[in-house]
């Protein structure tokens, strides 16, 4: 599944994939055989790209900020569980799909509940992952 938003057909499905998380009470994809793991989806990151990736059996979210730099941090989001792999860049924030919460990668907070912290790892080429 590609998570490029270039095009309208991409920009709808996170959405209908958000839509089908409501209406099920969960993900109903939830398991992603094609995930990369962590080091793939670095190698192929490209400015303002969301993507999903595995380390093992977990499952993350990687996200490439317009300046290049990349961070990791666990599919679901905090607020209802959502894949924040479906979300979308803004700036140094990443939106998930599902309620349009926001999430400051680089500080590792949400602006909206500042309560809130995600664990969030910044990604470098050549570090094991
Ligand atoms: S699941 Fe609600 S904002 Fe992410």
């Amino acid at each position: 599944m590609s998570h490029r938003r270039a095009s309208v057909a991409t920009v709808v499905e996170p959405s209908l994939h958000a839509l089908a998380c409501d209406l099920v009470g969960g993900d109903p994809i939830d398991e992603r055989p094609e995930r990369p793991t962590l080091g793939q989806a670095l190698a192929r990151a490209k400015p303002r790209q969301v993507t999903s990736a595995r380390r093992g059996r977990s499952r993350f979210c990687v996200v490439t900020l317009e300046d290049g730099r990349s961070f990791a941090l666990p599919d679901r989001c905090p607020h209802d569980g959502g894949l924040l792999s479906d979300g979308y860049v803004e700036g140094n924030r990443l939106v998930c799909a599902r309620h349009g919460w926001e999430f400051d990668l680089v500080a590792g907070i949400c602006p909206m509940r500042p309560a809130v912290r995600i664990d969030v790892t910044e990604l470098r080429p050549g570090r094991r992952r």
